[in-house]
């Protein structure tokens, strides 16, 4: 699966991960600034925040209790749409691409 991260100035990363990556884990491993991922991918930082891009919003899972909470304290502005935590969003199968914008601060 291939994950884009597109960031405020313009750049792109784009990775290739293995099926059953996160969008938080495969950027805190590969060294893709701008995802922290303090928690270690529990819901419980919110520095994982990203914003998906609207094409892949509908194959994503449901937003859980906790990932709701969490969002409402991100650093960056939550949008109502397109913002989810990274460590909640994981490639395989069933999402064969994501894109998301990297927000401009999370913590
Ligand atoms: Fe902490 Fe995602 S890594 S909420």
């Amino acid at each position: 699966p291939k994950i884009t991260y597109h960031h405020a100035d313009g750049n792109q990363d784009v990775l290739d991960v293995p099926g059953g990556s996160t969008v938080m884990r495969s950027a805190v491993s590969n060294g893709v600034r701008g995802i922290v991922g303090e928690c270690g991918g529990q819901a419980m930082c919110a520095t994982c925040h990203v914003y998906v891009h609207t094409p892949y919003l509908d194959r994503l899972p449901e937003i859980s209790e906790d990932e709701e909470e969490m969002l409402e304290c991100a650093a960056a502005e939550r949008d109502e749409s397109r913002s989810r935590l990274g460590c909640r969003l994981t490639v395989g199968d069933e999402l064969p691409e994501i894109e998301i914008d990297v927000p401009k601060a999370q913590v």
